[in-house]
């Protein structure tokens, strides 16, 4: 009998990534995939520590599992809990007293020990954690094979962050910084093009600091590391996220003008437009070095849509500071971005800060940048009706007959399309602009229209 496996994702993309590759490291004792926590026999809750809310979200989960895990009890069955991901890191042993129901609790760098936790946690009478920074890597100890989910994958390259803003979790709860060596990620590139892959997004949590062991010895740069990938037959689109400004090398600018895979898409967060603020984050940049980087990312490719992250309400924020913020957004122009609250969190230097803002304060600035940035956000896609963009068949529409896919911007565009063409890059003529997507129409003339079209245009 298979045995069934839940799994919920928190938080980022990273988490997605190691999510599916828990299942890969699980499928050999028996369990698959179910959609549903009812009647599974194992649930990892993948977890985020980033902001408060993220982190309280896994409490309320557990919550609602206790009764599912009692009633299975009951019929003399059992679901085992397990809780993974950066709450597990940073929160391990309080969680253990705060939700009994939790069998199991394992970092983000020790899962690919899930088969023996799981193994022990059977026969243990509590709960089995292991929350260790080991000095294997977890990349080695995982299985090759990766299920693949439709044209479209992660792959993680980089892992930790040593760079410390003094806001932020991630330093605690995923360690040191970690390249992983080139020719491990090539094989793994090719194994997913292999299985159907076309668009591949490479992830870490500072991914633009990757710098690793070249395949015949020497340390390759990010940059180099993308060329080699554009090389790889079959793999039609390359992404990264997440980036930090001061990894933008002069190499990796330029490759943004080179290399025809590279979507003209970059996630790169500044956080505020304050240097105040910036020097009390120990960001390590200023909101014009910010400015001029984009500027220079701009003139190796014109059209490339920018994306960011913000905080508003960081410790000592005043009006001057979060009024320097808009500007800052005004005179760089995103077609997207996130922007949070300021969440203190427990062990980071700005939450012992005596200078916190109030909360309708933080509300307030809030709604104000979220304002200014979904004005830009809707203006962006509003500028692409009428043109024809090469777009990634994704998955399927709600509606009958109808595809989603990725613009080479990363938006989601829609369009009546044969089901042949899932997995394709096909031009699609944009009609209209709706607020998370845009709708189009397959171009009749088709075939001539490359997804490179937009290259130094
Ligand atoms: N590695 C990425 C970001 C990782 S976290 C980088 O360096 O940019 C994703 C985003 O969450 C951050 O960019 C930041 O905007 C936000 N964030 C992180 N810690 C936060 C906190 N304590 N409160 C509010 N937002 C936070
Ligand atoms: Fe967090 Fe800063 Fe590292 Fe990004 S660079 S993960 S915001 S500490
Ligand atoms: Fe959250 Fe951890 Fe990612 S804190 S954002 S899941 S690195």
């Amino acid at each position: 009998m298979p045995k069934k496996l839940f799994i919920k994702t928190y938080g980022c993309q990273m988490n997605v990534y190691d999510s599916g590759r828990m299942a890969d490291l699980l499928a050999p004792l028996g369990y698959e995939a179910t959609l549903t926590p009812e009647g599974a026999d194992l649930v990892i809750l993948n977890t985020c520590h980033i902001r408060e809310k993220a982190a309280e979200k896994v409490y309320s989960e557990l919550g609602r599992l206790r009764p599912l895990k009692e009633e299975r009890a009951r019929l003399g069955g059992r679901m085992m809990i397990a809780v993974a991901g950066c709450v597990a890191q940073a929160e391990g042993e309080e969680m253990i007293a705060r939700a009994p129901v939790v069998d199991l609790i394992v970092g983000p760098q020790t899962y690919h020990r899930l088969p023996e936790l799981v193994a022990r946690a059977h026969r243990a009478a509590g709960a089995v954690l292991d929350t260790d920074f080991p000095s294997e890597s977890k990349f080695d100890h995982l299985p090759e094979t990766q299920a693949v989910d439709g044209p479209t994958a992660f792959l993680s390259i980089q892992e930790g962050c040593d760079k410390f803003c003094t806001f932020c979790v991630v330093p605690y709860t995923r360690g040191a910084e970690f390249s992983r060596p080139a020719a491990a990620i090539l094989a793994e590139a090719r194994r997913l093009v292999a299985a159907g892959v076309a668009e591949i997004t490479l992830l870490g949590q500072n991914v633009n600091a990757w710098h690793g062991e070249g395949p015949g010895g020497g340390s390759w740069s990010f940059a180099r590391l993308l060329h080699a990938l554009a090389e790889v037959p079959g793999l039609e689109r390359l992404r990264y996220t997440t980036s930090h400004p001061r990894d933008m090398a002069d190499d990796l600018i330029a490759a943004h003008g080179r290399i025809e895979q590279l979507m003209p898409y970059l996630h790169l967060p500044v956080q505020s437009g304050s240097d105040a603020i910036l020097k009390a984050m120990n960001r390590r940049h200023s909101a014009d070095d910010y400015r001029r980087l984009v500027e220079r990312i701009r003139g190796a490719r014109p059209d490339i849509a920018m994306s960011c992250d913000f905080i508003v309400g960081f410790p000592g924020e005043s009006d001057a500071d979060f009024v320097a913020t808009l500007k800052l957004v005004s005179d760089i122009g995103f077609a997207s971005a996130f922007s949070f609250k300021y969440s203190p969190r427990p062990g980071t230097p700005a939450s012992g800060e005596a200078r916190q803002v109030d909360e309708t304060v933080k509300s307030e600035r809030l709604a104000a940048l979220q304002q200014l940035l979904g004005a830009q956000h809707d203006a962006f896609n509003h500028s692409m009706v009428g043109r024809t963009l090469p777009v990634l068949f994704e998955r399927h529409g709600r509606q009958d007959g109808q595809l989603i896919g990725r613009s080479p911007y990363l938006q989601a565009v829609y369009a009546t399309a044969a089901p042949a063409l899932m997995g394709r890059i096909v031009p699609v003529t944009v009609l209209e602009a709706k607020p998370n997507s845009l709708a189009g129409a397959l171009t009749p003339a088709a075939g001539a229209v490359s997804q490179h079209m937009e290259v130094g245009a």
